[in-house]
């Protein structure tokens, strides 16, 4: 059986009187390196694949295992606890990263921030949701390759950089990709004492008709307007309430998404090359057509850190006050894959059940009048952005 390292410390004090147990840890590198200085001399690397090792350890020493790295490294989670070695080793070699982005504890999930989140919750407005959707669906196509991709980027870029230019503390960047024209987009807001914690929220820029793009009319709307533009009113209202996260918090407008995940899985990859600490990402693809007639918000849970699922939901309970629930792709369906793939902790919370998908995405007729011709399923998802903000990067 796997276990949290919550579990393992709640089992571990029914267990006191027990004779010493062994158990196996399934280990991030980056971590084990940083706490081998503080464990036994005895304890071994037994298995090492994908950036994480198995180690064995006694039951009393899990527990001061994960009092180290709250204490000395500042986070939570980073190693997983099974009953046999064999068990840790399948996991490693089987799923690698990809096991703990989707089992680890990654940050507290306490939700503690009512007095600066309601009010800014309350400022969501559809109307300019749907403004933003109508701005960016002008474009002919948003295609990766095309000169109007280019362009929507870049106005993305623009919006963002407006709705920040009081703040020095803020920037706004365009992240060029070698294999293709479209640029993403990445805000940054610096953290003020934890700002080597990143929280993100991102969706992807581009849009597609067809199988093969080109140069067809592909406004987009839903897929994915409504999640950029989602974003974007999640940033005017942090904007215009001065927020000052005590973590670092990024938006990200990925370029080139619906050619297979380009634009974010070089994002992530270098992101993980260069060590940065994420410690949460949401995606926003598709928030704005309302398919499933008794859930608002719906949690795709592959792909996705199950912890963080949670959260969300319980974030959506006391801020948003909708129904919400689970679905599954079936494969990584957009941007949060990447940052999985990648080790990180990340969500997708989607607008309707993979069964009842909206199906004119990748076509002409992906607009807003055939998603229900306003924004206010979308606002939900902006009310889950500033909640999801506000409570995990303070
Ligand atoms: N917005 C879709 C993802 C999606 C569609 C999720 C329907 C759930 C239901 C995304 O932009 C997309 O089209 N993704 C591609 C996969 C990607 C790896 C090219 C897809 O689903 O085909
Ligand atoms: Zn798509």
């Amino acid at each position: 059986m796997k276990k949290t390292f919550g579990i393992v410390v709640l089992a571990l004090s029914t267990a006191a009187f027990a004779a010493p147990k062994a158990q196996w840890l399934t280990v991030d590198n980056d971590v084990l390196a940083k706490i081998r200085p503080k464990l036994d001399k005895s304890v071994q690397t037994l298995f090492t694949s994908q950036g994480a090792s198995v180690v064995k350890l006694e039951q009393r020493e899990v527990e001061r295992l994960s009092h180290l790295i709250h204490e000395d490294l500042h986070r939570c989670g980073g190693f997983i606890a099974h009953d046999t070695f064999e068990e840790a080793r399948d996991t490693l070699a089987f799923q690698g990263d990809m096991y703990f982005a989707k089992s680890a504890i990654f940050a507290d999930y306490a939700i503690d921030q009512q007095n600066a989140v309601k009010p800014m919750v309350a400022e969501v407005s559809d109307a300019n949701i749907l403004n933003t959707i109508n701005k960016l669906s002008e474009y002919n196509t948003r295609y990766y390759k095309s000169d109007t991709g280019v362009k929507s980027s870049e106005f993305i870029r623009d919006t963002w950089a407006g709705l920040a230019k009081s703040r020095n503390d803020i920037k706004v960047e365009l992240v060029t990709h070698r294999a293709f024209p479209q640029s993403s987009v990445i805000m940054t807001i610096q953290g003020t004492d934890k700002s080597d914690e990143i929280v993100i929220l991102g969706g992807h820029a581009d849009s597609i008709a067809g199988m093969f793009g080109g140069s067809g009319r592909a406004p987009g709307s839903d897929d994915n307007a409504s999640g950029i533009a989602t974003i974007t009113e999640v940033i005017r209202i942090l904007m215009n309430n001065n927020f000052k996260p005590r973590r670092t918090v990024a938006f990200m407008g990925y370029a080139a998404e619906e050619a297979g995940l380009l634009g974010s899985k070089e994002i992530a990859a270098n992101w993980k090359a260069a060590g940065k600490k994420v410690v949460g990402v949401v995606q926003f693809d598709m928030t704005l057509r309302k398919g499933t007639a008794d859930k608002d918000i719906v949690f795709m849970s592959d792909f996705t850190n199950a912890a963080q699922n949670e959260f969300l939901g319980k974030l959506v309970d006391e801020y948003v006050k909708v129904a919400w629930g689970y679905s599954k792709c079936g494969y990584g369906c957009s941007d949060h894959a990447s940052w999985t793939n990648n080790g990180y902790p990340a969500s997708i919370p989607f607008e309707s059940t993979m069964e009842d998908i909206n199906h004119n995405i990748h076509t002409a007729r992906d607009t807003v009048e055939n998603a229900g011709g306003d924004a206010k399923h979308a606002a939900k998802f902006a009310k889950l952005g500033v909640s999801f903000i506000g409570e995990l990067a303070n």
